[in-house]
């Protein structure tokens, strides 16, 4: 089973891990005609970014939302990019006292982009200071303490926040309400992944086929850093048995090593679904039930392993909670009679 093998270290994590610095930095695409898919997201921003420009003002407050790794942060460094801006990156939780996101604000140049990740774990407080920042560009600073404290108000630059998040359920309504552009980002199809694919390689000069491509594109969960990350991988097979080329075969060989299946779920995906068959008949089983019994908080299994299943109809969401489809069940092999033979 997958004792050993944490979230962190999956090889299909959808999370970012330090490893991925360095190649999400070389292969982040700067331009939004070189960033793949997504399609109905860019028609809309190419047009709000000429818009704004032509207008000299800096682009509406924009939130980004959908699962991880599908390239928010990347989508937001585009936008700067296209707006001519400087880009300032942090996240909910770095910002930990109404000071630090204050100190942020009154250091942006007029028209800057702040990008703002994890943006549903902002505290209250700091909550309080974003709300006119984001609708006068003003910052309200309290003075004194007690019956003798006053409020003055500091004029900010113009600027474009842009929030990124998991759970845009998460959101308080009033942060929600500011932002003048909400996309949500969807995970993307094998062919999309496959042209991501492709374009790294390009980058990272490694040699892959159109089909070795292809095979890395269907395994990786429709999420381009895990696409990125079985790419390098690999590389590394390709590399050691087959003169460095990745096609069908190397590829095919490198995912099997990896335990990754021909539709790219890991051994954690296949514990969760199994999981429910064995212990709880197929579902429905409430969330934290089943993220007890296999050791991975709710949160997680919400967000990193639930998409790509639900995408692909092995899980299904019911008011009375989780159940593996008949699909599932066909996946894993089990017969769906109640005389469940596992694995
Ligand atoms: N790298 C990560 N996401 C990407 C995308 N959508 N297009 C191109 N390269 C990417």
């Amino acid at each position: 089973m997958n004792g050993e093998m944490d979230f962190e270290s999956r090889i299909v994590a959808s999370g970012y891990t330090p490893e991925d610095t360095n190649i999400e930095l070389s292969l982040r695409p700067q331009q939004l005609d070189d960033y793949i898919g997504q399609e109905k997201v860019k028609e809309n921003l190419r047009i709000y970014i000429e818009a704004a420009k032509n207008r000299g003002e800096p682009l509406d407050h924009v939130l980004l939302y959908g699962p991880p790794g599908l390239g928010k942060t990347t989508l937001a460094g585009i936008i700067a990019n296209e707006m001519g801006v400087n880009f300032r990156v942090t996240s909910g939780p770095a910002i930990e006292k109404p000071g630090d996101l204050a100190a942020l604000l009154t250091n942006l140049n007029d028209g800057d982009v702040l990008f703002v990740d994890e943006i549903h774990r902002l505290s209250r407080a700091v909550e309080e200071v974003l709300y006119p920042a984001m609708e006068d560009n003003a910052l309200d600073i309290i003075i004194g303490k007690g019956p003798s404290a006053r409020s003055i108000r500091l004029d900010l630059k113009r600027f474009t926040l842009i929030g990124a998040t998991t759970r845009a359920g998460q959101l308080s309504a009033p942060l929600r309400d500011r932002f003048g552009v909400i996309f949500r980002l969807e995970l993307y199809t094998p062919e999309e992944l496959s042209g991501i694919v492709k374009r790294s390689a390009g980058i990272l000069n490694i040699e892959a086929d159109d089909e070795g491509a292809l095979e890395i594109a269907s395994r990786s969960r429709g999420t381009p850093r895990i696409a990125n990350r079985l790419l390098k991988r690999a590389r590394d097979f390709a590399q050691v048995f087959s003169h460095g080329k990745i096609d069908l075969e190397s590829a095919q060989l490198a995912l099997n090593r990896l335990e990754i299946d021909e539709l790219g779920l890991d051994n954690v995906d296949r514990l969760l679904l199994s999981s429910i068959i064995k212990f709880y008949k197929g579902g429905p089983v409430g969330l934290e039930t089943i993220a007890a019994a296999i050791g991975e908080e709710a949160v997680t299994i919400e967000d990193v392993y639930e998409p790509y299943l639900m995408q692909i109809g092995f899980l299904s969401r019911t008011p009375r909670g989780r159940t593996v489809t008949p699909a599932g069940y066909a996946h894993l092999g089990i017969p769906m009679d109640g005389q469940q033979k596992l694995f």
